[in-house]
């Protein structure tokens, strides 16, 4: 037993969770406690759907969900001509939400692509429809698509404020919403929602994707109080500045007041202290929702989890 003990510790340090998984599931029968040492468990049997799943976190969410196990429900609306244009940025369009789902289908066949849009009470009940009648219930939903539009505070329109709150924060409520009676018919799930850093203090020129992402806060707390009777976790992620095409985009570097993603970096870096590292890859924040979904986060709800690499230090308590 020592031996199986040892070589569990061995594969924990050398081949990491993957290696502990395997050897903790041999220990497993043994004693039926090591099995503990896989942090992040399965989601096999589980079915996830995954909003904003074109790119970016989403589709890491999807990719890493599916690894895990899960059946996927990938949606997205794709289109950028369906939100106000703004310069130097665009939502995912219709090519890279396929390359996205050839990816996931890759890992896991048992994959859904689904064209919906996150403001759309039909479009989500729909796809709640569309996973059970394929996948037979939902376990887990994150509320992951995301719209921005970058001004300052005494420049903002009703455009601005509206069509921003309309994705973000009703996007993130009608994505729940839609999700509740099907995760209550299983006899519970999980609900993880996306703020950013953004949600946890005032953000120059961040106009109102700011007060979204607080809100984002505000709802995932409530709805935490509300359906926690029904065995559903509600929770929130709060990231840092993540690689993707939104931190990435031309109007993200100007409202920095910088040219190129070079001047960006080495802005971001001293203000993230851990290692050297100038942002977070989306397989950082995907990693996290695998965890919040999985058996090691069950007993946690109604928090928003800062993953900044540090940078939250600056301004939490
Ligand atoms: N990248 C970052 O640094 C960062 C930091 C903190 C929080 N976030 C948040 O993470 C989430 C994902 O951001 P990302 O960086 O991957 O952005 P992204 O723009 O690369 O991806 C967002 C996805 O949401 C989709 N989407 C937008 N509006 C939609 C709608 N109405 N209906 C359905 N889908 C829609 C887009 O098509 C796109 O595929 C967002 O909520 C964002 O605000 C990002």
């Amino acid at each position: 037993m020592t031996d199986q003990i040892d070589t569990t510790r061995r594969n924990l340090l050398t081949s990491g969770i993957a290696g502990a998984a395997a050897a903790g599931a041999s220990l497993a029968a043994a004693t039926g406690a090591l099995a503990q040492t896989t942090p992040f468990g399965t989601l096999e049997g589980k079915v996830a759907l995954i909003t904003g799943a074109a790119r970016g976190i989403g589709r890491s969410i999807a990719e890493e969900y599916a690894r895990h196990g899960a059946s996927i429900v990938m949606l997205d609306v794709a289109d950028p001509s369906v939100v106000p244009p703004v310069e130097g940025f665009r939502i995912a369009n219709s090519e890279e939400f396929d390359a996205a789902f050839e990816a996931v289908r890759a890992i896991n066949p048992n994959t859904l692509q689904i064209r919906g849009d996150v403001r759309s009470e039909g479009d989500l009940d729909g796809a709640m429809s569309q996973a059970i009648s394929r996948f037979g219930g939902l376990d887990i939903a994150v509320a992951n698509a995301g719209y921005v539009r970058w001004h300052g505070f005494a420049d903002g329109r009703e455009l601005d404020w509206k069509s921003v709150l309309d994705v973000n924060v009703w996007g993130v409520a009608n994505t729940f919403r839609a999700a509740t009676p099907a995760l209550r018919q299983r006899g519970g799930g999980r609900l993880i929602s996306i703020s950013s850093i953004g949600g946890r203090q005032g953000v120059p020129g961040n106009g109102a994707y700011t007060s979204s992402k607080w809100a984002v806060i505000g709802l995932t707390k409530q709805a935490a109080i509300e359906l926690g009777p029904d065995n559903i976790t509600v929770n929130a992620i709060a990231p840092g500045p993540v690689d993707t095409p939104m931190y990435r985009s031309e109007a993200q570097i100007a409202s920095m007041g910088l040219s190129t993603a070079a001047e960006q970096d080495a802005a971001l870096n001293p203000m993230l202290p851990v290692g050297d590292r100038p942002a977070l890859a989306p397989v950082d924040i995907a990693n996290t929702a695998v965890f919040l979904a999985g058996d090691a986060g069950a007993s946690i709800s109604g928090v928003s989890l800062d993953v900044a690499l540090g940078y939250n230090a600056f301004y939490t308590s």
